[in-house]
């Protein structure tokens, strides 16, 4: 099930994440104004109630936030107005263009520094500094190299009581089941391939990674320690409705009781939410 992601250029990531930047149909108002954004906050968080639990955003108030792969900004955006002073980096220029237009239309340009940069060299993009939360949510697996990005992070962003929350795909999940399943018939030796092919909202991701929560760890290496590793997020809707904004929940979801669907949630979410402190 070995797949050559590494390999794959950076210039190909950056292109797939240009051409449809992360939630930008989000919202059917006109793309960059202020209803676009708040509809797509309103549903990237009904959809991943997770997010906001996990970032915690109020406890980063007065604090250094480092966001990698900010994308169109949801996540940058919602630190900012709890107080937080934020850099945060994307590959994507037009994603980056979303986001910085987000934080002008709410005020927040002066405590959002953007810089477009490619993760796995950016101390070559941001001046090394001490952040007290260096924060990823689900970034990292679409890198040729999520280890360098670890690596970085370690080496240039952190001090001795930062903390990292990062976000990665988890393989022991329904949603790669149901990708296998689905799309792949059952042929479990393109596991990787199909994963990334599907992962996304728009299909044909030229890299995703997933992990189990053993070689999550394997990942951080020696420079950080899990403090809590959970797993969250199954999506429950079906995507003819979804796309056309209704939310229908496909059947096998609809008559389960929500306090059983929570639990399979989490044992078999797609999101590995992770939190370290540094070693
Ligand atoms: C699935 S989107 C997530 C965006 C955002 N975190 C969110 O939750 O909406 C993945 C983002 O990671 C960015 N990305 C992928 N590899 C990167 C790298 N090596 N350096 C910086 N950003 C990267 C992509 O450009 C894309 O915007």
């Amino acid at each position: 099930m070995s797949s050559n992601f590494a390999e794959v250029s950076i210039n190909k990531v950056k292109d797939y994440w240009n051409a449809r930047p992360c939630n930008i149909r989000h919202s059917t108002a006109e793309v960059g104004t202020r209803e676009y954004f708040d509809q797509v906050e309103a549903r990237k968080y009904f959809v991943e109630p997770h997010i906001p639990l996990f970032a915690e955003f109020e406890k980063w108030r007065g604090k250094k936030v480092l966001e990698i792969g900010c994308g169109i900004g949801t996540d940058t955006i919602n630190f900012a107005r709890a107080g937080a002073e934020v850099t945060a980096v994307d590959l994507s220029v037009k994603s980056l263009e979303l986001a910085k237009k987000r934080a002008e239309i709410f005020g927040f340009s002066d405590s959002i520094n953007f810089f477009e940069a490619n993760a796995e060299r950016l101390s070559e993009y941001v001046a090394p500094q001490k952040f007290d939360l260096v924060y990823s949510f689900g970034v990292i697996h679409h890198s040729p190299n999520p280890e360098k990005i670890i690596q970085q992070i370690k080496e240039n962003f952190v001090g001795k009581d930062s903390k990292l929350k990062l976000m990665v795909y988890y393989r022991h999940s329904w949603k790669v089941l149901w990708i296998l399943l689905g799309y792949g018939k059952g042929k479990f030796w393109q596991l990787d391939k199909m994963i990334a092919t599907h992962s996304e909202a728009q299909t044909g991701c030229p890299i995703t990674y997933s992990y189990t929560k053993e070689t999550v760890k394997d990942l951080l290496g020696d420079g950080f320690e899990a403090e809590d590793i959970l797993v969250d997020h199954i999506f429950p809707y079906r995507i003819p409705e979804y796309v056309e904004h209704k939310y229908l929940k496909e059947w096998y979801f609809r008559y389960l009781p929500e306090s059983v669907f929570r639990k399979l949630e989490r044992m078999f979410g797609w999101h590995l939410c992770l939190t370290a402190k540094v070693k």
